[in-house]
């Protein structure tokens, strides 16, 4: 621990936003470390778009405080937002012209960009050899990779992609996976990409955080969330669903959550499933099902209390 904020692409502490009544972000801490893939994890409603807004200055946070690349960010303060590129919804290019006019348009409304510089960033999205080509015909994974190289043009030292694998197909979500890696490794630039889905996140990201209802529930490596965390999971008939978690509820720190189909997911540690087991049994109910593992599916879910909460 260095204590320097350096250390950090983006802080935030205790970020609150409401709309109306609705409390979206309910004092959010978050600290993404620099040159890491982040993934930014939580279902639906949970607050990610709010707090990329809020980050982006689009929005203004009803109370808290933000950094940006080690230093404090502040409405007064948009200049720096030079220092970030982003992706927040499909991006829309001209349908008629290739990628490398749409490129050559969205570069010419900003500060210069580099000679080459387009070029690399078709090549780094892996669209050099469609760049000559109307955007018409471009696959949703193609135009969220084109997007991403807009995002790219000013160079910036953060890149925020929400939900940047929504509808894309496995071979899509491959193909934006392989494009980020190259983009972390080839520069010293930090990555925060949002998703309510875990799997899409899992091979991508160095460091997850997790919100749910507006608050942080988890934050670290994906290997430290593994080693610390494991997920049991135990099938009951539709009636036992109640008292087994009841009974559930009673060892320390499973926090179970039912999914409404007849599986319960603690946390815990795979070897004590056993122990699981017998104070079900112990009870009278038998499980039907049990699985363990180090899921990080499982883990999100008892995390965030259920896939559609
Ligand atoms: N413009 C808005 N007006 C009213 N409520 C909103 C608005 N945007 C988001 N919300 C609400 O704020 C909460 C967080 O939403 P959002 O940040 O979009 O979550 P996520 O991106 O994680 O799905 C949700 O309850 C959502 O309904
Ligand atoms: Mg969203």
């Amino acid at each position: 621990m260095t204590g320097s904020s350096d250390a950090f692409a983006v802080t935030t502490h205790g970020l609150r936003k409401a709309y109306g009544h609705t409390v979206a972000l309910d004092g959010l801490d978050l600290a993404v470390p620099r040159g890491v893939i982040y993934g930014f994890l939580g279902p639906n409603g949970a607050g990610k778009t709010t707090t990329i807004r809020c980050l982006l200055g689009l929005i203004h946070p009803d109370a808290g405080t933000m950094g940006l690349l080690g230093r404090p960010y502040t409405a007064h303060d948009r200049r720096r937002l030079f220092d970030v590129g982003a992706l927040i919804e499909s991006p829309s290019f001209y349908p008629y012209l290739s990628g490398r006019d749409n490129l050559r348009v969205i570069a010419s409304t900003g500060p210069a960009v580099a000679a080459g510089r387009i070029d690399a960033l078709l090549e780094l999205m892996a669209l050099q050899d469609r760049g000559g080509d109307k955007v018409s015909g471009y696959s949703l994974g193609m135009k969220q990779r084109l997007g991403i190289a807009a995002a790219l043009l000013n160079d910036p030292h953060l890149l925020v992609l929400d939900e940047p694998a929504n509808g894309l197909d496995p071979a899509g979500i491959h193909e934006l996976r392989n494009a980020l890696r190259r983009l972390v490794e080839e520069t010293d630039r930090t990555i925060v990409v949002s998703s309510h889905i875990l799997p899409e996140v899992q091979q991508l990201a160095d460091v997850v955080g997790i919100i749910d209802q507006g608050k942080l529930v988890h934050q670290g490596s994906l290997e430290q969330l593994l080693s610390t965390s494991g997920a049991v999971r135990i099938r009951v008939t539709p009636a036992e669903v109640e008292p087994a978690r009841a009974i559930l509820a009673t060892l320390p720190g499973a926090d179970p959550v039912a999914d409404g189909e007849g599986w319960i997911t603690i946390r815990a540690k795979p070897e004590t499933a056993g122990d699981v087991n017998r104070a079900l049994a112990q009870a009278g109910i038998y499980a039907s099902g049990l699985e363990t593992g180090s899921d990080l599916e499982a883990i999100f879910l008892s995390l965030t209390g259920g896939p559609n909460a």
